[in-house]
């Protein structure tokens, strides 16, 4: 079966822009997030508190939350690596957070500067700061059906990787297919380990990436395994820039159109979203990868 309705948690504006080569003015993100929630998103990972050396793309957080006219309904989490960031989130008046973990030391060292158990010890302090402040706190567990350096990675892996940092305090759990290798029955048997451990889908969201076509169909073995919050990006902007060969997320226009022709409920306006994204090309200078904005633009 099929949930009767799904939560799109949105990344365009965090895994989106912190790939762009060129640096977004922050009054094209402050209206792109705006925009985003006008057209129904109820939640949007709006930025990261990372070394801004580190993504100079997103080295502009605090000013984007100084002008983003903030709905008290839409939920706005931001990338919180450590202590430093979680000070900066909590300056800035953020009430939901994400950790992001590795599921293989490669990705753990590249993007975080740590092997997995220095990144845990990382998270620590920060899950534990953050829950006494009232936050919510998602994990990500990247590199979770591949890793571009050290190829295939067990389930098991991911599935420890995963139950330490929801051990840590966490309230749900993205699954991170960072460069997009992941296909259905892999995903499948992922979720059903992760259950059997413990985490059970009322706490997974899926977080695929389009790489190689697979996004939609591996969305959907999630869906009827039983996951009901998705990560989609607008416009299927976005990468990693510290993982070879992640390209854009799956577009929110293709799974909104997925969603809708299963009559799954989204709360969101594909109209606008697709106005949203053309506009948002505009500024950017090339078109849209997401297949449904080519499809419903005029040519
Ligand atoms: P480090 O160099 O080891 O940092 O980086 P450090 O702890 O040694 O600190 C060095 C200096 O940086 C210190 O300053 C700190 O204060 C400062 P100093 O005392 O030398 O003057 N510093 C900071 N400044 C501002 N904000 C901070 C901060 N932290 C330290 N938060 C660190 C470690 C974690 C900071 C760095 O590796 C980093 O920022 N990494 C982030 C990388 C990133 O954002 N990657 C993209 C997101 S992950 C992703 O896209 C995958 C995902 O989409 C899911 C999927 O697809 O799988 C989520
Ligand atoms: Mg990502």
């Amino acid at each position: 079966g099929l949930p009767e309705r799904v939560t799109i948690y949105e990344v365009g504006p965090r895994d989106g822009l912190q790939n762009e080569k060129a640096i977004v003015p922050v009054e094209v993100k402050s209206e792109f997030v705006t925009r985003l929630a006008d057209a129904g998103l109820g939640t949007i990972e709006t930025t990261s508190f990372v070394h801004p050396k580190w993504v100079p793309q997103l080295a502009d957080a605090e000013e984007l939350l100084g002008v983003l006219p903030r709905s008290g309904v839409v939920r706005y989490p931001v990338l919180v690596p450590n202590e430093r960031g979680l000070d900066r989130a909590l300056a800035n008046g953020i009430t939901e957070i994400a950790i992001f973990g590795s599921a293989t030391e490669t990705f753990a060292r590249r993007n975080l500067n740590r092997t997995v158990d220095e990144s845990l010890a990382m998270f620590a302090p920060v899950v534990d700061r953050a829950r006494a402040e009232g936050l919510w706190v998602r994990a990500y567990v990247s590199m979770a059906c591949g890793d571009p350096w050290e190829g295939d990675v067990p389930i098991e892996q991911v599935v420890s990787v995963a139950s330490r940092l929801m051990d840590l305090g966490c309230s749900q759990l993205s699954i991170g297919d960072t460069i997009g290798v992941g296909t259905p029955g892999h995903v499948t048997a992922l979720i059903e380990a992760l259950a059997a451990a413990g985490i059970g889908t009322e706490r997974l969201a899926v977080h695929f990436h389009d790489t190689y076509g697979q996004a939609l169909a591996n969305t959907l073995a999630a869906l009827r395994a039983g996951v009901t919050v998705v990560d989609a990006s607008a416009g299927g902007l976005g990468g990693c820039p510290y993982a070879e060969s992640a390209t854009g997320n799956l577009p929110t226009e293709d799974l909104v159109w997925m969603l809708n022709g299963l009559g799954v409920e989204t709360g969101v306006d594909l109209g606008k979203l697709v106005a949203t994204s053309r506009w948002m090309a505009g500024r950017l200078g090339r078109p849209s990868p997401s297949r449904v904005v080519q499809a419903l633009s005029p040519t």
